[in-house]
């Protein structure tokens, strides 16, 4: 008998009251993640990536109604009591957020933030944890660990604020690590960087994690397996290689041509996907990719394809009208 995975979403929506209507921002997701593996999770902006990520860690805005099952580490994380999840945030679900600002205490030292959390957490005594606190913020790659413990968050640039976060997520040694965006506030020169230690202490570690990006390069070559997000459904979904040479759904292909290309001239404008995305308060009858696909006929406006294994090699993918692998390229 295989393991039963550490993380389990199954059938989770998220819906939220907002002045136009109900908004349903992730609707009816299902996704595994195996101890020590990675899943990418891909989408544009306001496709739910966050509030599924919010609702895996019970953080939702107070008003937002959840169902489905969310199981982590053998345990409903919907049933937990308050206590139960404080418990469990830090020490095994630890997550980075787009902002390292949101995760920092701006009127704290680092070596306070990092020293407090590895105490409360961990057990651990001051001159332990201020030496633990020293070996973190070198494996994240600041230079001069010592000073920067009794430096500020503001005395520090955007990419060193963000391997503070990091260095505070991974003090517990989390299972679980997810990663909301944790490059998109920073310089494209950080970005690489932070993405590089970020895999790096994953496989180190044999931690799993949740890598969350609009940017479909970004988990090639850093993810087992990826998760691709349109109007807060799960549209395609497949080991990383497969994705990238057997992708079936048009969305993902026009992700995938939308991703900057390292030989482009320079000032060349980024290929952006024609049309918006739905309005997630008017959930469409049929695919919600419908009204900016080249594919769609009627049988895409009248019903919802299922996310689906058909011939997906190793994947699914909820489309009636797939590409076929060959045709990827001039998608
Ligand atoms: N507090 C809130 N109240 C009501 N609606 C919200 C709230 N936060 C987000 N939404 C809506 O929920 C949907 C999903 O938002 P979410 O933040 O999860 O998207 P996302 O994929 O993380 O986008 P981004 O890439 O911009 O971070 C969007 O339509 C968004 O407008
Ligand atoms: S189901 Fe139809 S509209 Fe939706 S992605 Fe596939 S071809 Fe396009
Ligand atoms: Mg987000």
């Amino acid at each position: 008998m295989t393991n039963p995975p550490l993380l389990s979403v199954e059938g989770v929506s998220v819906e939220l009251p907002t002045p136009r209507g109900q908004l349903l921002a992730v609707d009816k997701v299902d996704l595994e993640v195996a101890a020590g593996r990675t899943l990418g999770v891909v989408g544009e902006s306001g496709c739910g990536k966050t509030m599924l990520s919010r609702a895996i860690l019970q953080l939702l805005p107070k008003k937002a109604a959840l169902s489905g099952r969310i199981m982590f580490d053998g345990q409903d994380m919907v049933q937990l009591s308050p206590e139960a999840l404080r418990r469990l945030r830090g020490p095994s679900l630890a997550v980075v957020f787009q902002n390292p600002m949101t995760s920092l205490n701006p009127v704290l030292t680092i070596g306070t933030q990092l020293i407090e959390t590895l105490q409360a957490h961990m057990g651990m005594a001051a001159p332990a944890a201020a030496k633990r606190g020293i070996e973190l913020l070198a494996a994240v790659g600041i230079p001069a660990p010592e000073q920067r413990l009794r430096q500020y968050p503001h005395q520090l640039s955007g990419g060193m604020r963000q391997r503070v976060a990091i260095a505070i997520a991974l003090s517990c040694e989390p299972k679980l690590l997810i990663a909301d965006e944790p490059t998109t506030a920073l310089d494209v020169t950080v970005q690489a960087q932070i993405l590089d230690l970020l895999a790096r202490e994953q496989q180190r570690r044999h931690m799993a994690m949740i890598l969350i990006t609009h940017d479909l390069g970004v988990v090639a070559g850093r993810t087992d397996e990826v998760a691709v997000m349109y109007a807060g459904r799960v549209v395609e979904r497949a080991p990383t290689t497969t994705l990238f040479s057997h992708m079936r759904m048009p969305y993902t292909a026009a992700l995938l041509a939308a991703i900057p290309k390292l030989d482009s001239p320079p000032h060349t404008a980024l290929p952006a996907i024609a049309g918006r995305p739905p309005d997630p308060t008017r959930p469409l009858r049929g695919c919600s990719f419908a009204p900016r696909c080249s594919r769609a006929d009627d049988r895409c406006q009248a019903a919802k394809p299922p996310l689906d294994t058909a011939d997906h090699i190793g994947g699914q993918y909820a489309c009636w009208h797939p590409l076929q692998p060959a045709a990827v390229a001039r998608a």
